[in-house]
Parts: C-alpha cells; structure tokens; sequence
C-alpha cells in the first residue's frame, strides 16, 4: 500500500472514531515514528494516535503486552512519549502543528 493510500485509509479510520456533528479545528499534520498522520489542532495527542488506528505506543517489560494510553488523565505514565525530543504524557499534551512523535 502506497503512502497516499495509507494516509487516506487513516483518515477514514479517523473520522470513523471521532464522534460526528462537532465542529473542530482545522487539522494539522505531525508524524509519529516518521508516518504522517492529521488530526484537529488541539486534539489531545493520545487521542488522535488512537483515532488513526495507532494501537502501540511503546513496548513495555512483556512484548505482548505493548505500551498505550490508559487513563487518559495524566496519572498512569503509560502513554509516555517523545515529542520534538521531550518526553512528555499523551493524553495532556495537545496537537501542534509539525510536532514529531516518537517512541520513548
Ligand atoms: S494515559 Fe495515563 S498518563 Fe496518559
């Protein structure tokens, strides 16, 4: 599957979770693990991960048992990640413009 295949596939994936009939903004482009992904400016970064089908966040001490959002609160640190090179909390850290989202 192509790039543009797979980012449209995304999409319609994105738009599958979110709930219909809200006015968001504009979307944005960032990149986690170097694949482009979109999701509305301000989104919780956890959140829109989640929305475009990401299912793995890290790996944690058992491979079956991968790293994602839990909380969803700030509280558990299981969704703990690179952003712009600062590990930062997921699910309280909003969408920007660019940023560049990495394992942690
Ligand atoms: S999901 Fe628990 S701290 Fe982010």
């Amino acid at each position: 599957m192509d790039v543009i295949a797979k980012q449209d596939r995304m999409k319609d994936v994105a738009h599958t979770l979110r709930i219909a009939g809200i006015t968001r903004p504009a979307d944005v482009t960032f990149s986690f693990e170097g694949q482009p992904l979109t999701a509305p400016a301000g989104e919780n970064l956890a959140a829109a991960l989640i929305a475009c089908g990401i299912r793995r966040f890290g790996e944690g001490p058992d491979p079956a048992r991968p790293r994602v959002a839990l909380c969803m609160m700030g509280v558990c640190q299981q969704c703990l990640l690179r952003v712009d090179g600062r590990l930062a909390q997921a699910c309280i850290t909003p969408i920007q413009a660019g940023m560049v989202v990495t394992a942690a």
